[in-house]
């Protein structure tokens, strides 16, 4: 049975509209271009508006104990709305993988309809279908290494810049981390259905794209013995796969996140260097600074190897950049491990940190340690980290004065209506005055005149 168009054929000219809450990482984002997708095919249309909407959709995470806390707060204030008018409502994603969580759902949320996980959205349009005819609650979660779903359709959220995720899942199993328990194993996509999909998207006009993994230079390791044929290309790295869409016309910037310091190997430096669309801003996840502390994360690498990585890249690479995650109060991590933290920020010199507070992940390992630090050192840490950095950035944005930068013309500014809006190759944001000259999607020279705590400002140069 085609459950699209049963769906579409069911709610016809009823002009039922969807709106869907994206809550995690770029691969969580990059789902729900793909869950619109569907749900666009099955004849609903997308709104911004709650009080529009006939169907809610949330796309959970459960990385950080926060991310689960925006759903709890959502679902309250959904539940009202549901007492007053016909409103379906479907909770998918990573959070739904863990089993306290779908049982907790199914338990104490007995009004959300369709509950689905990571490894079965491509199955929305049956839950949709079962739910509007056999007026019937769906569960639809299973807990396998996972399967590689090509051809679904997508309904991305911008024109000129696209997200493609190149592989699915982790095998990394850092202590901290739950996402190897709710993506399953690593599984790289085709190179062929890759490839495809980014001259599409240039055909389409598109001129960034972003390529997505947990660990985006473990590419191919999986022997692609995840795809349903054997892959028929001589792609079998992502240093080769980088320089694959490097060629392709129409695709003007290349992006990547997130490689794995580990997997950091030299052809993928070379690739960086070679080509000339991919972003000199390396995205290079510390965690932390400390040896020990890397250990006992499962990091696979210590300060010294991260720190000679790093400078390889930075003699390799001209005007590379770098920005991190860092995770601050790892069980067990004392101030003096700490400070190896803050010690790896001063050398590197990032562009960009991603900090963030450890939390508890049930089912990993480091949760089942007694030393958690105390929730009030941790937050200690995390001032001083942030500190740290926003006594850099003032530095790092004067850098760019007087130097010319190549943009994307991503459109107006949403703080500023008069200004137009793009960004270095190292992801600063820029606004610079328009002219008639240009448009949106258009690639242009921009001087930069004038640096702000969280943007650039410059002129057509
Ligand atoms: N695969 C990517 C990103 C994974 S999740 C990588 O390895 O870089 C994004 C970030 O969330 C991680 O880099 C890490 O810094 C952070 N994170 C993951 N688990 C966490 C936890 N339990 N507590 C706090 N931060 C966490
Ligand atoms: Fe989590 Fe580590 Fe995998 Fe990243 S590499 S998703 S931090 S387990
Ligand atoms: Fe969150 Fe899942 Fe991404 S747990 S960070 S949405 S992979």
């Amino acid at each position: 049975m085609n459950y699209t168009l049963e769906v579409r054929n069911l709610i016809n000219n009823k002009n039922l509209k969807y709106i869907i809450y994206t809550m995690g990482c770029s691969l969580n984002e990059n789902d729900s271009e793909k869950i619109s997708g569907m749900l666009e095919e099955m004849g609903f249309s997308k709104t911004d508006e709650l009080e529009d909407a006939d169907f809610v959709i949330f796309n959970t995470c459960c990385v950080r104990e926060n991310a689960e806390e925006r759903l709890f707060g959502k679902i309250g204030e959904i539940k009202k709305l549901k007492e007053t008018k016909d409103l379906i409502i479907a909770i998918g994603g990573c959070m739904m993988q863990e089993k306290e969580m779908l049982d907790k759902i199914k338990k104490s949320y007995k009004y959300v309809d369709i509950v689905f996980g990571t490894h079965t959205m491509q199955d929305l349009p049956e839950d949709v279908y079962k739910v509007l005819t056999k007026k019937e609650k769906v569960t639809d979660v299973i807990d396998i290494d996972g399967e590689i779903i090509e051809g679904l359709p997508i309904r991305r959220n911008d024109k000129y810049r696209a997200q493609v995720t190149i592989m699915y899942g982790c095998n990394n199993f850092c202590t901290y981390c739950i996402v190897p328990y709710v993506r399953g194993r690593e599984r790289s996509r085709d190179p062929e259905d890759i490839l495809k999909e980014i001259k599409d998207l240039a055909n389409n006009g598109y001129k960034e794209v972003m390529l997505l993994g947990q660990n985006v230079n473990s590419y191919a390791k999986d022997g692609f013995k995840y795809c349903k044929e054997k892959p028929k290309s001589d792609i079998d790295s992502f240093a080769k796969l980088l320089r694959a869409v490097n060629d392709i016309d129409g695709i003007e910037k290349i992006r990547f996140i997130s490689p794995h310091p580990k997997d950091f190997s030299q052809d993928v430096i070379e690739a960086i260097r070679d080509c000339k669309k991919v972003s000199k801003l390396v995205h290079l996840p510390l965690q932390a600074g400390n040896s020990k502390v890397l250990k006992e994360m499962n990091r696979n690498y210590t300060k010294e190897q991260y720190l000679e990585l790093v400078q390889k890249m930075k003699d390799m690479i001209p005007n590379v950049a770098f920005s991190t995650d860092i995770i601050v109060g790892f069980p067990g991590e004392t101030d003096e491990e700490f400070e190896d933290t803050l010690d790896v920020v001063r050398k590197v010199g990032y562009d960009q940190i991603f900090m963030f507070i450890y939390s508890k992940r049930n089912g990993t390992v480091a949760a089942k340690r007694e030393d958690q630090v105390p929730e009030e050192i941790k937050h200690k840490r995390f001032d001083k980290l942030k500190e740290l950095f926003d006594s850099s950035v003032d530095e790092i944005n004067k850098k760019y004065i007087g130097t010319i930068q190549e943009i994307l013309v991503e459109g107006y500014s949403k703080n500023n209506k008069d200004m137009y809006t793009g960004r270095t190759d190292s992801n600063k944001v820029v606004v610079f005055k328009p002219n008639n000259k240009i448009k949106e999607g258009d690639i242009v020279n921009i001087k930069i005149l004038k640096d702000h705590k969280w943007y650039l400002e410059g002129e057509i140069y």
